[in-house]
């Protein structure tokens, strides 16, 4: 894929697919409920199809239709022993919470995944999962895990690593395990799980202490199936308002966009930055926040931003950087750790990638700092995306100011957003 400059601005309004983490819950949770889920909006990437067809191949009835599912639930206990391996492709959500869910039933199972996926950190699923006693076997802690499903025992889990994914995954397990499960969280991450459960009548109590929760599971309590419709995904979106924000003469409407707390990062960041986003419509859909968000042109002003506010933006951070690559002062994003366990190593792909488009900015223990310029010069125009979907879409938006812009193995953006290249052309972006 190659990403060009734009002279004209982008205007219009983009659909965005419905977002990938609600997406991948919208599936496992009625699939373990009583009764008929239907899921309107829900994301068909490459991550939830693979989720998807796990469901199928544990014998899960899934009527799939245009821009709609049809989950027949059989309850926490009516998953089959599946007839092969579950392959996940690319999908740290799928892996982590497959974990957690199949480690309490009565069969084994065997996850695989792609070479990015295999690579990826699995003990801080398997290590808090086996305090429950669960018997998971790993590759040295990597893909492939042999869960061999048995009864698990409820007690308290301390979760110090900022992961919805461990959090889930554990959440999932206590479902059906007898008696309370208690989970601390000690930092603030994204709640689809806990929220879309309390819908469907999950025995679940939460209870806040400034950013640390403690979230109470009685297990074994069957699930009521409802009806969900998927919100549009705000980690998608932010592609294009960054591309709005950093380029001339654009306005943006996105709609029916997922501002959901645990996840507004990016939002709170970029009108840090000074970033003129305008929200309206605000509404809840299933007990998620939802709104339209309005976004023009800006001249952004770079910021400082704590390890804090990562929790709360994870996926982010690649896009976040561009835009901060065109600010009028430099900017330091601490505490990124976590960056390098994604579907790549991000802290290192985004330094990588931003100095080969002429950015001067490096990496501090975990804080990054960019130093923005006027004018760059491209020093080499081939992006390195290690086949990760956020790296390869933040740098086809870069593209727009720099280009052109080679994007290696862009393909992977079917991952979370396989109608990128046409909604961008739509607005008036430019890739072959
Ligand atoms: C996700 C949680 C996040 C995020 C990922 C989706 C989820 O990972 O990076 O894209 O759906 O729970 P961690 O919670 O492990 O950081």
């Amino acid at each position: 894929m190659i990403s060009n400059i734009i002279s004209k601005g982008l205007k219009g309004s983009p659909k965005i697919p419905g977002d990938k983490s609600i997406s991948h819950r919208s599936v496992i949770i009625p699939s373990i409920s009583n009764g008929i889920s239907e899921v309107t909006n829900i994301l068909k990437s490459d991550d939830v199809l693979n989720t998807i067809e796990a469901f199928k191949s544990m014998g899960v009835e899934i009527n799939e239709m245009k821009n709609k599912l049809i989950v027949n639930g059989k309850g926490l206990n009516s998953l089959k022993k599946p007839i092969g391996e579950i392959y996940l492709g690319n999908s740290g959500t799928s892996a982590r919470l497959l974990t957690g869910l199949l480690s309490s039933q009565s069969f084994d199972t065997v996850l695989t995944g792609d070479s990015s996926l295999s690579s990826r950190p699995m003990k801080r699923i398997s290590e808090p999962l086996s305090k429950m006693g669960a018997k998971i076997l790993s590759n040295n802690g990597t893909l492939p895990l042999k869960i061999n499903g048995t009864e698990l025992s409820n007690t308290t889990i301390d979760i110090n690593i900022p992961s919805a994914q461990i959090k889930s995954g554990i959440i999932l397990a206590a479902l059906n395990t007898y008696g309370i499960t208690t989970i601390i969280e000690n930092k603030n991450t994204r709640d689809h799980t806990e929220t879309m459960l309390n819908a469907f009548g999950a025995d679940i109590s939460i209870q806040k202490q400034d950013i640390k929760k403690i979230i109470k599971i009685n297990g074994k309590k069957n699930l009521n199936s409802i009806n969900i419709e998927v919100p549009n995904d705000l980690s998608s979106s932010a592609f294009f308002i960054v591309a709005a924000l950093i380029n001339k003469n654009s306005h943006l409407v996105l709609r029916n966009i997922n501002v959901n707390p645990t996840r507004n990062g990016i939002l709170i960041a970029l009108e840090k930055m000074g970033a003129k986003i305008l929200f309206s419509n605000q509404r809840e859909i299933n007990n998620e926040k939802v709104c339209d968000i309005e976004v023009f042109s800006s001249e952004l002003n770079g910021c400082e931003l704590e390890g804090d506010i990562a929790d709360l933006m994870i996926d982010e951070y690649p896009i976040l950087s561009v835009a901060a690559s065109f600010a009028k002062t430099p900017s330091v994003f601490r505490g990124l750790g976590e960056l390098k366990v994604k579907e790549s190593d991000r802290l290192n792909l985004i330094k990588l990638n931003l100095q080969s488009c002429g950015v001067d900015c490096k990496v501090l223990n975990d804080d990054l700092f960019i130093f923005p310029k006027k004018n760059y010069e491209i020093i080499n125009n081939k992006i390195q995306t290690n086949y990760d979907h956020r790296i390869a879409m933040a740098f086809a938006i870069m593209g727009t100011r720099v280009g052109p812009l080679v994007i290696n193995d862009s393909n992977s953006i079917n991952t979370s957003f396989p109608t990128f290249v046409d909604e961008f052309i739509n607005i008036g972006g430019k890739i072959d």
